[in-house]
């Protein structure tokens, strides 16, 4: 699955939302260890990996799940739980 990262906190530019073929991509705010990440996430159990969202964030907030930078890796299981129990 595709995976959102630290760059869409605060910026929520949605360009993503809107090429999503399969709607998986939803705002929101989880928060964590006292960190409150206020941004959008990706369902990994809807993601196609068609790869259409990566290219349109403006901020490079998106990566596939396999090449997500080393310092945004915990973004793996935060976009996943996000929606756990939904
Ligand atoms: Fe949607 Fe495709 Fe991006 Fe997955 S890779 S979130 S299916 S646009
Ligand atoms: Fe966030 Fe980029 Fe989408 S800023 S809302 S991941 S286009």
């Amino acid at each position: 699955a595709y995976v959102i990262t630290e760059p869409c906190i605060g910026v929520k530019d949605k360009s993503c939302v809107a090429v999503c073929p399969v709607d998986c991509i939803h705002e929101g705010v989880y928060t964590e260890d006292g960190k409150v990440y206020d941004m959008l996430f990706i369902n990994p159990d809807e993601c196609i990996d068609c790869g259409l969202c990566e290219p349109e964030c403006p901020v490079t907030a998106i990566f596939a799940d396999s090449d997500v930078p080393k310092e945004w890796q915990h973004y793996i299981q935060i976009n996943a739980d996000f929606y756990r129990n939904k």
